[in-house]
């Protein structure tokens, strides 16, 4: 197979890098956190900018507000005939604290060795804006394009996507496409582009568990009262037998096990478990028994605290018996467990094991489905034409263990088959301090979606 960039939107996007890391650099320094509301008028400052931005690429533009943060959409449609691509991003962020672990300030974008440094810069703002810059390379240097596009931006992916659902219910003409291309995960390596086959989807819980009506003394007290902290600790070592498997009756009854053509491409991935291991500096890796590390990640759904409070936790020791305790539970989940399902379950699980002495309340936060890609047809093929022109190597079929709840919304409310091609790395830093995207993929993420539209223009029929 053998394939290039075509040099008009090769040099378009060569002679206008300095301006486009500019542009990148502008829209990584507005602080779009939104999980935090004293930041709304910067995550609305970024649904215009992004507006803006697409306006200035040759699309039309406009902003959507929902009861949370706004939506943006860009269309351009002119080619009658020819299929239509939804691409979709979001221009929201995670939270950047801590602030003192990162190297350059969070929200100031700076590059070293070759990475872009920022919050947002990989997840997703980044890969977003690469999308909006192939649409561009195209428009400005040929004045059209082979295939029409709709891009939808929202600015909730982080805290659940609370509004999305509805917006694309209720704007199934606005949105419907032929394909959906979505670029919000990573490649398997550096310099080896992929393809995912799977996103796990999630369901996250709080557990609260409420004992006496105030902290009592642990002298006057301790020994006759129930201790939250202690019931909390009780119920969560439930949720796991001695081989990691989650206890929870029924959980894993909807797990469908994975294809043999997709386990095979995986063990043929150069994974090093030992490497995995020594970068994240444990002394022994956990999970499962009987399954890989990819197998653990990609393929089976899990039940993890993501946080713990209770009592007291500042310097020095304080003699308390906490009135109350409270866990943040998330289970990621693989096809085709259901979210609703699973909350059923666990709150069954969670009445059972409940100790007396103590109230245990379960809110269910937000959830989304897993997915599962079909992986054949023109898009995909296209695809890989693509990706190997920008990256002068084949694609690899990769999982993932993260989750973007919209894919299953396009699949089932739009009737759309998403195709999820991201640029990022292993250590990129997502959520986390220090977060970067690699310039030279980046670069090449630009490239191969401005060379998709054309491959995918050309033989996906609609
Ligand atoms: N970009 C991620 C999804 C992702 C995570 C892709 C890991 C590849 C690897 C997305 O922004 C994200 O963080 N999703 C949340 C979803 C949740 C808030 C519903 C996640 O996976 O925790
Ligand atoms: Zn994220």
């Amino acid at each position: 197979m053998k394939s290039a960039v075509p040099s008009d939107l090769e040099s378009y996007l060569a002679q206008n890098d300095a301006r486009i890391h500019d542009e990148l650099f502008e829209f990584l320094r507005i602080p779009s956190v939104s999980a935090r509301s004293e930041h709304n008028a910067d995550t609305a400052r970024a649904a215009e900018w992004l507006r803006q931005s697409l306006e200035k690429a040759g699309m039309t533009a406009r902003i959507h507000p929902t009861s949370g943060h706004p939506i943006v959409v860009g269309e351009w449609r002119g080619a009658p005939g020819a299929p239509t691509a939804l691409v979709y991003g979001h221009y929201d962020v995670q939270p950047a604290e801590p602030l003192d672990l990162w190297t350059s300030p969070p929200f100031e974008p700076t590059v070293r060795d070759g990475k872009i440094y920022g919050r947002g810069s990989v997840d997703d703002k980044g890969q977003l804006f690469l999308h909006v810059k192939a649409l561009e390379a195209h428009l400005a240097t040929r004045k059209t394009l082979p295939l029409n596009i709709v891009l939808i931006a929202e600015g909730e992916e982080e805290v659940g996507s609370a509004n999305l659902e509805r917006f694309i219910s209720e704007n199934e003409e606005l949105l419907k496409a032929d394909v959906a291309v979505i670029s919000d995960s990573a490649m398997f390596a550096p310099g080896q582009p992929s393809i995912l086959s799977s996103l796990r989807g999630l369901a996250y819980f709080q557990i609260d568990v409420q004992g006496p009506i105030c902290d009592l003394h642990s002298g006057s007290y301790g020994g006759a009262v129930v201790n939250p902290a202690m019931a909390l600790a009780r119920i969560l070592s439930t949720m796991h037998d001695e081989n990691g498997h989650i206890a929870i009756d029924g959980f894993y009854d909807k797990v469908r096990v994975w294809e043999p053509r997709i386990l095979e491409q995986m063990r043929k991935l150069p994974f090093d478990e030992e490497d995995f291991r020594k970068d994240i500096g444990v002394s022994k890796l956990g999970g499962e028994k009987g399954y890989s590390v990819l197998e653990q990640l990609w393929a089976r759904p899990t039940c993890e605290v993501n946080g713990l409070f209770s009592g007291y936790t500042d310097e020095g020791a304080k003699t308390v018996l906490p009135a109350k305790a409270m866990a943040k539970v998330s289970c990621r989940l693989v096809p085709d467990q259901d979210p609703a399902e699973i909350e059923k379950l666990l709150d069954a699980h969670l009445m059972r094991v409940a100790p007396e002495g103590v109230t245990v309340t379960v809110t269910h936060l937000h959830g989304g489905r897993p997915w599962r890609a079909e992986l054949d047809g023109p898009v995909y093929d296209a695809a890989r034409r693509a990706l190997k022109s920008a990256f002068e190597r084949d694609a690899v079929i990769v999982g993932e263990g993260g989750s973007i709840p919209v894919v299953g919304d396009f699949e089932r409310i739009l009737g759309t088959p998403v195709l999820l091609v991201g640029f990022g790395l292993p250590g990129e830093n997502a959520h986390a301090p220090d977060e970067w995207i690699s310039e030279e993929n980046f670069r090449k993420g630009m490239s191969a979606m401005a060379v998709l539209w054309d491959e995918y223009g050309r033989n996906g029929k609609p």
